[in-house]
């Protein structure tokens, strides 16, 4: 994709799931990524597998929910590789709480590391950026949601407000956009997924599957690129057409055997 390549690129989260491909497919793309999150064990895989593939990344711990971690982590990327042009909001996390159950530790949970952390993230970061773009990772949850999803799915429609935000504020030299993934199949989001559930989800999908990491950074990838150069305030759904659902009654049974 164009203007990637030798671009310097900071993922939060990227110590597995979503985030860690995403590092991948920038690295691949010709950037130097730097990969973060709590657990440097896992970090430091993913680095070793970006580089095993004969690509650029370095690990730098950081917890989101602390903003002295955050200025130090966009400090500790723009002196490794001497600039930023890439950031991607991807950290987060969930409680199965709903609203009249959830407490202020949930909120603060899950408002600090999704929310806050965004935000504070990007302020530091385009204060390092010479041009570029920032992808906020958002979710299916910002227009539709489910029982006991609360205050996730707050957060994630507040993030398209938050980039709404940014790109008026960051532009016109910084491009700023949303991605809203659906159902993206990783190790938490399927270790205790049995087969029949599996196939039911497939079959209610469009496209016939669940996501994967790889279809939620190729969607990513190209926000950050200049091949979307026109594009930026913008939110982008990655579902697999779920969201264009009315009924489920009224399908077709999508799943390929
Ligand atoms: N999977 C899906 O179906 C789906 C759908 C829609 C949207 N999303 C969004 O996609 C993003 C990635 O989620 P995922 O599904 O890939 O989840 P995941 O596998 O649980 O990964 C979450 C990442 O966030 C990091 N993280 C969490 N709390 C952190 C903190 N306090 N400080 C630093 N890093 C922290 C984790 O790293 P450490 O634990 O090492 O800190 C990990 O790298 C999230 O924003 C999520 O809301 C996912």
């Amino acid at each position: 994709m164009r203007g990637l390549q030798n671009s310097v690129a900071l993922v939060t989260g990227s110590t597995r799931g979503i985030g860690a491909e995403v590092a991948r497919r920038f690295a691949h793309e010709g950037a130097s990524v730097v990969v973060t999150g709590r657990t440097e064990e896992a970090g430091h895989e993913t680095v070793a597998s970006i580089r095993e593939d004969g690509d650029e990344a370095v690990f730098v711990r950081a917890d989101m929910r602390d903003p002295d971690d955050i200025a130090a982590l966009v400090t500790a990327t723009a002196e490794e590789y001497g600039g930023l042009d890439v950031l991607v909001n991807n950290a987060g996390v969930e409680t199965n709480t709903s609203a009249d159950e959830a407490t202020m530790d949930d909120w603060e949970f899950v408002l600090e590391t999704d929310f806050r952390a965004y935000w504070l993230c990007a302020k530091h970061a385009v204060a390092e950026m010479d041009g570029g773009a920032i992808v906020n990772v958002s979710s299916n949850h910002a227009f539709l949601t489910m029982p006991e999803m609360f205050p996730y799915n707050a957060v994630k429609a507040g993030i398209n407000g938050m980039t709404h935000g940014m790109a008026i504020d960051f532009g016109p030299d910084v491009r700023v956009n949303t991605v809203n993934p659906g159902w993206v199949a990783i190790e938490r989001t399927t270790e205790n997924m049995d087969e029949e559930y599996r196939e039911h989800l497939e079959s209610i999908h469009p496209v016939g599957r669940l996501g994967t990491p790889e279809d939620i950074a190729g969607v990513v990838a190209f926000l950050a690129s200049d091949d979307a150069g026109y594009v930026t305030g913008a939110h982008l759904t990655a579902d697999g057409g779920r969201s264009v659902v009315m009924q489920d009654d009224t399908l077709p049974s999508y799943r390929k055997e």
